[in-house]
């Protein structure tokens, strides 16, 4: 229906996904510009130029529906609403149109596994006849003994997955928290309204949807009630919503699941464009990250590729270093948890169910050859890669604060009140911005980034602006070398475009903290130039004998390889590549 893009500047491209490089913002701690303590939709916008000349392409903004905030808005109370914190449904068009017009697309959150117990339906629902089409909204049962072999997902607070109501005089079934009743996917009427919200914002014209928790959508007795054949089903009919009405828009699966229990949530009609979601976050890679440098080995991160299924030619894999949620260590072996809990979280406070809620900069303790090399490999993997907010400056965070507030704290705009979030009175603000003496906006922000050449906000706009020039990063295949030296993790990512022209781009990344040499067989490419993509300096070209190389602590490169006759003085290509201008942005 109404697309309502007239005035954008999006690059028409239905598969736009591949080459986009996400940004993920909550509107409540970005910025304040009514000065009322919590960030809002004005404030983002006036923010948009920020988030364009870092040089990602794609906005994803947390939930910001009417709701409770006992989850930060993941409990939705009204599904076509904005809170009024934020704004105005006026404001989420006029941010839309503000993205548009500088290219940037917009994911939103399609939370359909559970609504607030505020939500109408709910009320609705609890007083209703059992057995109606009303109560059915939700899944009730006379006894929490049922569906008994399912895990339960927030360990810290919850103990069943059901809850009583006296209203009802039933249990409800709730995979999150007990006031986040799971809505009952059995019920038609239930898929006809998601249907509806779904259209709602399509029509507003959002992008893409992260479907929040979609595992859980259907219960079915003796099973343990995630990645059901049936939930398959219901997110095929979500897709052909989207391929009858919406061909360029995206679904973004939040599928906490192993590889191959996650490749099925990109479906398959023809192998090409799969039949459900057309991305899905690549959960279990994230944690092997961190055990590789814990580790100093490569093994996590291959093993876990290798474990990898093939996915439709269409398909995207989303990655990430960190989100808006703990670290989660539920996709590795109990060993893995107690090994990376004990090298990353020895203080407790830092431990929330399953995982660590810390930022990447103080799990790095600050150190910039780790965030760095980590960055390096997340914008160079296969995949979309998906930034946080506050990544890019090294933000910290604050593990006093309550469930995962601690890395949702304000943006750190400046050393002004507030970290320049909000001119409101500090102690009216959402959430304490961070001030301790390491990581407070006094010390790092975007200002004084912005105006530094060598700070982390300055190098990623770099790397970003690297990645950009190559199509191999968002398109291309990957291949894994084996070199000996465990401690070197390297790959080859390889795009033939429509006109038969190849880019072969290597990357190495020393993942451990004491300087390493490697041999790496390159024989393919004999007679071609590496050429360092961030220095634009040529290396010495491949021979027939392995290409030695010797890198840094936690040192990377990416190598574009240049043909010998391409470059006979100097080479051609690398004037080509991107200069990072420095500006100041704010
Ligand atoms: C979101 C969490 C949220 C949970 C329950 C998750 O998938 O990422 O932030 O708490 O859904 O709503």
């Amino acid at each position: 229906m109404a697309n309502k893009r007239a005035s954008s500047n999006l690059i028409n491209d239905p598969l736009w996904y591949k080459d986009a490089v996400i940004y993920q913002v909550h509107i409540k701690s970005f910025f304040d510009a009514n000065n009322d303590g919590i960030g809002d939709f004005p404030g983002l916008i006036s923010k948009l130029d920020y988030i364009a000349d870092l040089g990602a392409n794609t906005v994803w903004l947390l939930p910001f529906y009417p709701s409770p905030r006992r989850d930060d808005g993941y409990d939705i109370a009204d599904y076509r609403g904005v809170h009024p914190d934020y704004g105005t449904l006026a404001d989420v068009k006029r941010f839309i149109s503000e993205a548009h017009q500088r290219g940037l697309r917009v994911i939103t959150e399609l939370v359909i596994n559970h609504t607030s117990d505020q939500h109408p339906w709910f009320q609705k629902a609890r007083h209703a006849k059992a057995g109606s089409t009303a109560r059915d909204y939700y899944v009730w049962s006379d006894s929490d003994q049922k569906y008994a072999g399912t895990r339960i997902i927030f360990l810290d607070t919850e103990t069943s997955n059901w809850t009583w109501d006296p209203v009802a005089g039933q249990y409800f079934w709730h995979r999150f928290y007990a006031h986040q009743p799971d809505l009952n996917f059995d019920n038609p009427q239930v898929i006809k309204e998601v249907l509806s919200v779904m259209r709602y914002w399509l029509d507003m014209g959002i992008d893409g949807l992260r479907l929040d928790a979609v595992p859980y959508l259907i219960e079915r007795d003796g099973t343990n009630n995630e990645n059901l054949p049936e939930t398959h089903q219901i997110l095929k009919q979500i897709r052909a919503e989207i391929d009858a009405n919406y061909p360029d828009r995206m679904l973004l699966a939040e599928a906490n699941q192993w590889p191959e229990d996650t490749r099925p949530y990109f479906g398959d009609s023809d192998g090409i464009k799969g039949d459900e979601c057309h991305m899905a976050f690549h959960f279990p890679l994230m944690p092997r990250l961190y055990l590789a440098l814990a580790q100093e080995d490569r093994l996590p991160i291959t093993d876990i590729l290798r474990r990898t299924p093939p996915i439709p030619a269409h398909c995207q894999w989303a990655i990430f270093l960190r989100n808006h949620d703990e670290l989660t260590l539920e996709m590795v072996t109990d060993k893995e948890r107690e090994a990376l809990w004990n090298y990353y979280a020895p203080d407790r406070r830092a431990r929330i169910n399953l995982g660590i809620r810390r930022r990447l900069a103080p799990l790095m303790e600050g150190d910039r050859r780790r965030i760095e090399l980590l960055n390096s490999v997340l914008l160079s993997m296969r995949g979309t890669p998906t930034l946080y907010y506050g990544d890019e400056i090294g933000m910290g965070d604050n593990i006093d604060l309550n469930d995962r507030d601690g890395v949702r704290t304000p943006m750190q705009w400046s050393i002004d009140l507030n970290g320049g979030f909000s001119r409101a009175n500090p102690a009216s603000l959402v959430l304490a911005p961070i001030t301790d003496p390491l990581y407070g906006y006094q010390a790092v922000n975007v200002e004084a980034q912005a105006l530094d050449p060598h700070s982390l906000l300055n190098w990623t706009r770099r790397l970003l602006a690297v990645r950009k020039q190559q199509k191999a990063f968002g398109r291309g295949s990957l291949n894994m070398l084996s070199p000996r030296n465990r401690r070197v993790l390297a790959y080859v990512r390889e795009f033939t475009d429509a006109l038969g022209n190849t880019q072969t781009i290597v990357c190495v990344a020393n993942v451990s903290r004491s300087a390493q040499t490697v041999e790496l067989d390159l024989s393919t490419w004999a007679g071609r130039v590496p050429v360092e993509m961030l220095s634009t300096h040529p290396f010495p070209p491949i021979g027939p004998l392995p290409y030695s190389l010797t890198l840094a602590p936690y040192g990377f490169y990416w190598f574009l390889l240049v043909s010998e006759n391409a470059m006979p003085d100097h080479p051609p290509q690398a004037d080509r590549l991107p200069q990072q201008e420095l500006s100041v942005i704010s």
